[in-house]
């Protein structure tokens, strides 16, 4: 073979509670990831030893958190060595990311990366690691990775790893609202833990239940799903980087039926009731002069995944 495409999705967190601190550094979390239609390419070819290229977003002249490296520190490094080592062959590609996931946005732009280029690099090697494989590989990625592959709608427990898909037949629209710059997933987590610690936002013994978002996924009508919207970070996003209330405010104005920040954020994730508003959304929001780029999407799309 000598090459082979992989793309996978942006995700959402439409509902995401967060529990206390583990010793192993990681946080207990229930969660609803949904799948998005912001797609990442990942190009595989033969080469001599790895080789990554990145381009579109984070490529070249991005600075800090939002900088995609392209070398061991990119995700899809890892992933490569990681499925070389486990499958017993040398790790030898020459791989493309085309991004149009923003890195350090709350929209698992990395893990999508990671995902795609599992995928990609099992087919370029025929280690025919098994989809069951795969996620296992990908869980020692990052707490992201395994649902970038899975896709659509699941309920993420663990740290974010442990998935069970979850049925939803309406496609929701949504408009994603960027910012200039991106927000560390580490330093969010860790906000949490000191606005819990001085006693400024609740102390998350008690995860918020997943079933009221779930069911309004099943079956709407956006409103039900606008109210059983909720994100744990969303405090701690706001507390780092105060600007993201005007953006959520911005969404709300626009005639969102609801705004919420994106996994760790800086992403603002507007709920449209259709297609239509989401256009429309977008529109305003383009005009509002609060993020750097404004992209409508939808969900549930599959995960990480071979074209052409
Ligand atoms: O798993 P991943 O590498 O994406 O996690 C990045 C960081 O986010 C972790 O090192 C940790 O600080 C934080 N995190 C967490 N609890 C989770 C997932 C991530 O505290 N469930």
């Amino acid at each position: 073979m000598t090459v082979v495409v992989a793309r996978a999705p942006a995700k959402v967190n439409v509902h995401l509670a967060v529990g206390p601190l583990r010793p192993d550094g990681f946080h207990e979390l229930r969660t609803v990831f949904l799948a998005v239609s912001l797609l990442d390419t990942v190009t595989a070819r033969p080469g001599d030893g790895l080789a990554l290229t990145v381009t579109g977003e984070g490529a070249g002249a991005a600075r800090g958190a939002d900088r995609v490296p392209t070398d061991r520190r990119n995700l899809v490094w890892r992933a490569a060595e990681l499925l070389a080592t486990s499958a017993g062959v040398s790790a030898d590609a020459t791989i493309e990311i085309a991004k149009s996931i923003p890195a350090a946005a709350g929209l698992a732009g990395g893990s999508a990366d990671a995902a795609a280029a599992l995928v990609a690099l099992d087919a370029l090697w025929g280690t025919r690691a098994g989809r069951e494989d795969l996620v296992a590989l990908a869980a020692r990625l990052g707490s992201d990775v395994p649902f970038s592959l899975l896709g659509g709608v699941a309920l993420g427990t663990g740290r974010g790893e442990q998935l069970t898909p979850v049925l939803s037949r309406t496609r929701w629209h949504w408009v994603l609202g960027i910012a200039g710059e991106g927000l560390s997933t580490p330093a969010v987590y860790g906000e949490l833990d000191r606005l819990r610690a001085a006693g400024r936002v609740p102390d998350g013994q008690e995860l918020a239940a997943a079933e009221p978002v779930v069911a309004a996924l099943r079956s709407g009508p956006p409103e039900a799903l606008a109210a059983a919207l909720g994100n744990d970070l969303q405090a701690p996003a706001l507390a780092l980087r105060p600007e993201l209330a005007r953006a959520l405010r911005a969404a709300d104005e626009a005639g969102a039926a609801a705004a919420l920040v994106s996994g760790s954020g800086p992403t603002v994730a507007a709920l449209a009731q259709d297609e239509q508003d989401a256009v429309r959304i977008t529109a305003e929001l383009a005009g509002a002069g609060v993020f750097r780029t404004v992209r409508a999407v939808y969900g549930p799309v599959p995960g990480a995944r071979l074209v052409g």
